[in-house]
């Protein structure tokens, strides 16, 4: 706790209240408002949660500013360059890297939990051949607190282990079974002895008639690509899965709230609408126009891939995810992608315009990763699937910190009540 202390006082009463101030190890500090209300009977105002910090937390720390992103204190950009994503998921959820056979038992522990329930598989014949892969994924791991009763106990911390384990580990193959019903082909059983990464590209590309070997360049940017999107703090999705979870639903209905949350194009769903845009722009004569759209008050047209609530620099992610576009094009022989010279053309153009200057909009991580999925063979919508199995560590994560905290409570949010005043019933024919 710091010294420091904030005085509010109401202007008609003179009450007053003093609030204390928190200091984290790294970041802005925070004013707890929380007897606020008891005191002056005031809540406060910040939609979109801008200035509300809504929890404690040791996990992911961002300094936007800077363009900095931690996990468990480790600069992303480390991790990139010399983990792995199990060993990512390994720290994030217990907050330490492994030693070696901590290591190997937490990959054997994952690559054994890779089936699913078989029913599973047949609740994806539910769906439409064209349904959108996000919807068939939120909707099959809701489903999943209806199998696996053993893990759903959110008071039991062995329930807690097998359920993060579970759905970190079920996540690739469920994405998997939405793309092959999608194209109507049979269902690849995961292979343990793959990786992570690896074995997410053998059950989307191999078909049971043919031999398939994996491209080591593949996944490797696919473990890479996991690694940045693994979690990222407070975000919307992160939030919402810790608010549903907050009332003691069950953590496949949380993850499955965050799966949803994530689809939106303003959050993950950036990635699919950044190949969408790209393509609808189609050639480097007509970014003008598309700049000119995005800065129109009166066009609800934003450029895709671009602005952050954190970021008013440089995403680190992004940063990284264009030198990985570079090598992964010229890895796989492609070092002439139209789609890669079209977006950086339209960053470079962006980055010298007036109004992405002052407003410090920078191209996020969804702004390269697209392209990348795009060389990998994997198609524009399935590309919000590829975040979510990557971010699933994250939420997980988070949902743990939220049910072991001290200071938890059902998120249930305050308003500004701005709707009529009390009024008496008027019945229908005097209307
Ligand atoms: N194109 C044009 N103008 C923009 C953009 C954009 N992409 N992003 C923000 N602005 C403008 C916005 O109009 C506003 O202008 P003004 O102050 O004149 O009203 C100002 O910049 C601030 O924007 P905001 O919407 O108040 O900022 P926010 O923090 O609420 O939203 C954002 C952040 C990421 C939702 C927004 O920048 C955006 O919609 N970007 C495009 C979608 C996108 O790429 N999302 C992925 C985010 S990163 C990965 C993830 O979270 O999953």
């Amino acid at each position: 706790m710091s010294k420091k202390t904030y005085l509010l006082q109401d202007p008609e009463t003179g009450k007053r209240a003093e609030l204390e101030v928190r200091d984290g190890t790294l970041g802005p500090s925070v004013v707890d408002i929380r007897s606020l209300y008891g005191e002056l009977g005031a809540f406060t105002y910040d939609p979109g949660f801008a200035s509300t910090a809504s929890c404690e937390s040791t996990i992911t720390f961002i300094d936007g500013a800077k363009g900095l992103l931690m996990y468990r204190g480790y600069p992303v950009n480390q991790l990139a360059e010399k983990s792995s994503f199990l060993e990512v998921c390994y720290l994030l959820l217990h907050g330490e890297l492994p030693a070696t056979d901590e290591l190997e038992t937490f990959e054997t522990t994952i690559g054994t939990h890779t089936m699913i329930n078989e029913t599973m598989l047949r609740l994806f014949n539910g769906f439409h051949h064209d349904a959108h892969p996000m919807a068939m994924v939120a909707g099959v791991v809701a489903s999943m607190s209806a199998f696996y009763h053993d893990t759903t106990d959110i008071n039991n911390p062995h329930h807690r282990d097998i359920f993060a384990h579970r759905i970190v580990a079920k996540m690739p193959t469920i994405a998997a079974a939405a793309y092959k019903h999608s194209l109507g082909q049979p269902f690849m059983y995961p292979r343990n002895d793959l990786n992570y990464a690896q074995n997410l590209l053998h059950m989307f590309f191999a078909v049971p008639a043919a031999e398939y070997e994996v491209n080591p360049i593949a996944a490797e940017a696919i473990d890479l690509l996991f690694i940045l999107h693994a979690d990222h703090e407070q975000n919307c999705s992160t939030s919402t899965v810790r608010m549903a979870g907050s009332s003691g639903a069950n953590p496949y209905s949380a993850i499955a709230a965050g799966i949803a949350a994530l689809w939106g194009p303003a959050h993950g769903g950036a990635n699919e609408a950044v190949l969408n845009m790209l393509e609808e722009i189609g050639s480097v004569d007509r970014i003008q126009k598309y700049i000119a759209k995005a800065k129109d008050k009166d066009d609800s047209f934003r450029l895709m891939g671009f602005g952050h609530r954190v970021y008013k620099n440089h995403d680190p992610r992004a940063t990284i995810i264009r030198e990985v576009c570079h090598k992964v094009l010229k890895d796989l022989g492609r070092v002439d992608s139209p789609l890669f010279e079209l977006a950086l053309k339209l960053e470079e153009i962006a980055l010298k315009d007036e109004y992405f200057v002052e407003k410090k909009l920078y191209p996020n991580v969804d702004f390269y990763s697209g392209i990348i999925y795009r060389a990998l063979g994997i198609p524009t919508s399935m590309f919000t699937v590829m975040f979510a199995i990557a971010r699933t560590v994250g939420w997980v994560t988070h949902w743990r910190e939220m049910i072991v905290d001290p200071d938890g409570r059902i998120s249930r949010p305050r308003q500004l009540y701005i709707g009529p005043a009390a009024r008496d019933y008027t019945d229908i024919d005097k209307r």
